[in-house]
């Protein structure tokens, strides 16, 4: 499909860092939403076929109030980055991982998804209409959330009957905190994130709003997160409110099956492939809360936080900390080895790394 790109408005060159804000402290971004120049909006016809998709200046939707999403919570979203590399040119990591992860979403929530071709090519243009937001190397990331939204006006429960498919982007520094700082988490006994047969596995809009009650009293503790269980036998770790999560026992790597309650993560995915590459046993299994609590390390991974360190997890009355509270040395390992591939310092040799 054709880019309409709005009269006057000018692609820049993915070397632009010339032109980068100067009125913003890379060094203390965090992880928050900021104008930026363009948003991508596409939208379906009441057939459901894609029209021509086109860049607009960043600014808010118009929406009917009856809209699907809006009531009936059909929606999804993806998140990506893309990463500045030494020698000043803009990045995406595994671009089409994130456009078949909407497909099969979309399949879930009854909803026409863009082709692969379509996501990626959109994905591309709006990184390339905002590459002045790309933060200089090692300062952040240009995060990007792609939207598959039911837009259409719908008062009986059923499919709306036309879907907007939107893109905005925001630079973005640590999702937690500054580098690598282990974070505390707290095991969730009571509420559950997912349940068999529900969404879990898939990134619908619906499966954050739940968590927010335990995420917030969590905080109110002094923790930075909650670890939740699966819902049946509340004995196996899932996952984390906006990640996924592994342990470590000698040399071998753990993480929790994506059955259909925990969500396939692309970092997740990439991190199995390199710690085997790097000479880890990596299992895709059931983890009980015990052996989490014997591991030797613990950590997270997400495309918001790419790999974060576990510290401590509090679980009832007990609490146990690793590798003394500090970054244990695999998660250390790993979080180089991926990051050194996403921000272009070393060889991409399982072919993630996308020019645009
Ligand atoms: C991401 O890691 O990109 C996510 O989508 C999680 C989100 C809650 C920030």
């Amino acid at each position: 499909k054709s880019l309409k790109i709005q009269a006057g408005v000018t692609v820049s060159t993915t070397k632009d860092t010339a032109a980068l804000g100067s009125d913003i402290d890379w060094e203390n971004i965090g992880f928050g939403i900021r104008s930026t120049d363009f948003m991508y909006v596409m939208k379906t016809d009441r057939s459901g076929e894609w029209r021509s998709g086109e860049l607009l200046p960043f600014g808010n939707l118009e929406l009917s109030p009856a809209a699907g999403v809006l009531n009936y919570g059909q929606g999804l979203f993806e998140g990506m980055k893309a990463y500045r590399t030494q020698d000043g040119s803009a990045v995406l990591f595994r671009p089409k991982e994130n456009a078949l992860r909407m497909i099969s979403g979309a399949k879930r929530m009854c909803m026409p998804a863009p082709s692969v071709g379509d996501f990626t090519a959109a994905v591309k243009s709006t990184v390339k209409a905002n590459v002045r937001w790309v933060p200089p190397h090692g300062k952040g990331s240009l995060y990007i959330r792609p939207l598959l939204i039911g837009s259409g006006a719908i008062l009986g429960l059923a499919p709306a009957p036309e879907y907007s498919f939107i893109i905005y982007v925001s630079p973005v520094g640590n999702y937690f905190k500054s580098g690598l700082a282990p974070i505390s988490l707290k095991v969730e006994t009571f509420y559950h994130r997912a349940a068999p047969g529900g969404t879990g596995g898939v990134k619908t809009i619906g499966n954050y709003a739940p968590v927010l009650k335990t995420q917030l009293d969590a905080k109110d503790q002094g923790f930075s997160d909650v670890l939740y269980l699966d819902a049946a036998e509340n004995k196996y770790v899932e996952e984390v409110s906006s990640c996924n999560i592994f342990t470590v026992k000698g040399n071998t790597i753990s993480t929790p099956e994506t059955l259909g309650t925990i969500l396939p993560g692309i970092t997740r995915k990439s991190i199995i492939e390199l710690a085997r590459d790097m000479g880890y046993k990596v299992k895709e299994t059931a983890v009980t809360v015990e052996e989490l609590l014997d591991a030797d390390e613990v950590f997270c991974t997400g495309t918001a936080v790419v790999v974060n360190p576990v510290g401590s997890i509090t679980y009832g009355d007990r609490r146990v900390t690793y590798s003394d509270g500090g970054v244990g040395k695999v998660s250390r390992a790993l979080s180089t080895s991926l990051t050194d591939i996403q921000m272009g310092r070393s060889e991409d040799k399982f072919g993630w790394v996308e020019q645009l």
